[in-house]
């Protein structure tokens, strides 16, 4: 960035005395806004383009215009464009360059046109795009999901791995590990669904909206919403330069998608632990201690989980900023773009990162179905026996819950039970019912629709792979 001189302003017309340099600085967003040099360059060519189909401006300056425009992109894709931070921001950046470059002509560029539409376009352009991205990436993670998903119904020697399934953090009852990703997976598709949605709705273009009211030149905002690979131009021209909900949906789509990974990488932390040992992370994704010799740190997931703080920030941030402002064009809407790019740019990472480490990721299953196992995982299973024999469930929870009691009292699992002792409890039951009591009779016993029964898992796994291809 250049901290030239100022030259005379793209706007210096009614002004007489120079910007106050931290003024200047303050006002500039060049620094993260030359990020929307390309989308910028777009929308200026779609524009000139119309202004020439319109007659508005005549086949030479068009083309003068557009070979202009070509050659700074080529610069900036070079990386030999000079920003300057006097020239504010991506949008007088360029056309001050295009000045220099083609002469006076460059002036025409921005007949019928604001920088209010244009920053509006070059935001919405990148947005959507990002939006489109990431739904991509959400998806090719969900594909991992689901492929471990599938891996793991019958990785443990043929057997489905089981795990222990939780509420309040407490063993509750058996679940197939598969039936754990197959969670996740619902919810990246839901994820990414929310972001082909944000992308639909915000398929619309400003450009032609002008300062605020429209413009009395004969523009055709078709031409320009059709050439720049939008569904239609905005309706309304107000709404079109001062709404920033496309990118608050953005961000609100992101937030939740950060929620989401998130919750997993808690699992993942936890699972991972000595006191756990459910699973080992790679190598790859993991990192030593500088002091204990022994250590191997979940840093990605740890990263995974604490990202999602900026990107909650982000939103509320720019909720923030949106909120007071009257129609239409306030400088404050400036700052909506810097959280759009960073959780962009994070969730695009911990997408890409679990991606690689998920399939790298070694689950224990004798480990995992131990844990299944203990905590009186089947306690729901024997009250069901009971139930089935025409004992209303609440009564049998009474008679169960006794039973646990007197268990766990005396150190033992309800399968140690003596037939005295459990027939005391009930005349149902004997030692045979309390040793059929297997993890592995639970889960199959789970039969209802979207259960954690091993068929009906296959068949989320099925269904989901049909959905992918
Ligand atoms: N840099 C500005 C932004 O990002 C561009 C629009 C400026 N418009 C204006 N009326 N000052 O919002």
């Amino acid at each position: 960035m250049t901290h030239k001189t100022q030259d005379k302003k793209l706007w210096g017309g009614r002004f007489a005395e120079a910007t106050d340099r931290l003024v200047e600085l303050f006002n500039a967003s060049v620094p993260f806004d030359q990020r929307l040099a390309e989308q910028d360059i777009r929308g200026s060519l779609a524009h000139v383009a119309m202004l020439g189909q319109t007659g508005i401006l005549t086949p030479d300056e068009v083309a003068r215009i557009e070979e202009g425009l070509g050659a700074i992109l080529a610069e900036i894709r070079a990386g030999e464009f000079k920003w300057r931070l006097d020239r504010e921001d991506v949008h007088m950046n360029v056309e001050a360059a295009l000045r220099d470059r083609i002469g006076p002509v460059a002036g025409k560029l921005h007949t019928a046109r604001s920088r209010n539409d244009q920053v509006a376009v070059d935001f919405r352009l990148f947005t959507k795009e990002a939006a489109l991205d990431l739904a991509e990436k959400t998806r090719a993670l969900r594909a991992v999901m689901v492929a471990e998903a599938e891996r793991h119904l019958s990785s443990d020697g043929g057997q489905p791995v089981l795990l222990p399934g939780y509420t309040h953090l407490q063993v509750a009852q058996p679940i197939l590990l598969s039936h754990w990703f197959m969670a996740y997976a619902a919810m990246l598709e839901r994820d990414e669904g929310r972001f082909r949605d944000a992308a639909a709705r915000m398929d619309e273009s400003p450009l032609g909206s002008a300062a605020l009211a429209g413009t009395p030149w004969p523009i055709d905002r078709h031409l320009t919403a059709q050439a720049l690979g939008f569904a239609r131009p905005t309706a309304n021209s107000l709404d079109g330069v001062g709404s920033r909900d496309f990118a608050l949906e953005f961000l609100a789509a992101g937030a939740i998608l950060a929620a989401h990974l998130s919750r997993l990488s808690e699992e993942l932390i936890l699972y991972s632990t000595f006191e756990f040992g459910f699973l080992t992370l790679p190598d790859s994704h993991t990192t030593g201690s500088s002091i204990m010799p022994q250590k191997k740190n979940p840093d990605v997931a740890e990263l995974a989980r604490g990202k999602a703080g900026r990107v909650f920030g982000h939103l509320m941030g720019l909720l923030t900023v949106v909120k007071g402002t009257p129609l239409a064009y306030n400088k404050d809407l400036q700052e909506d773009k810097e959280g759009v790019f960073d959780a962009y740019d994070t969730l695009a990472t911990v997408l890409r990162l679990y991606a690689d480490m998920l399939p790298k990721t070694v689950w224990h299953a004798e480990v995992t179905k131990a844990a299944a196992a203990r905590g009186f995982s089947t306690a729901t299973d024997l009250a069901d026996f009971l139930a089935r024999s025409g004992v209303p469930f609440r009564e049998a929870h009474e008679v169960v819950g006794g039973l646990v009691g007197l268990a766990s009292r005396t150190g033992r699992q309800l399968w140690d039970l003596t037939d005295e002792e459990l027939r005391a409890a009930h005349p149902l039951l004997n030692a045979d019912v309390a040793r059929s009591l297997t993890v592995e009779e639970s889960v199959k016993a789970r039969q209802s629709y979207g259960g954690t029964a091993p068929e009906r898992v296959r068949e989320q796994v099925e269904l989901a792979k049909a959905a992918l291809s």
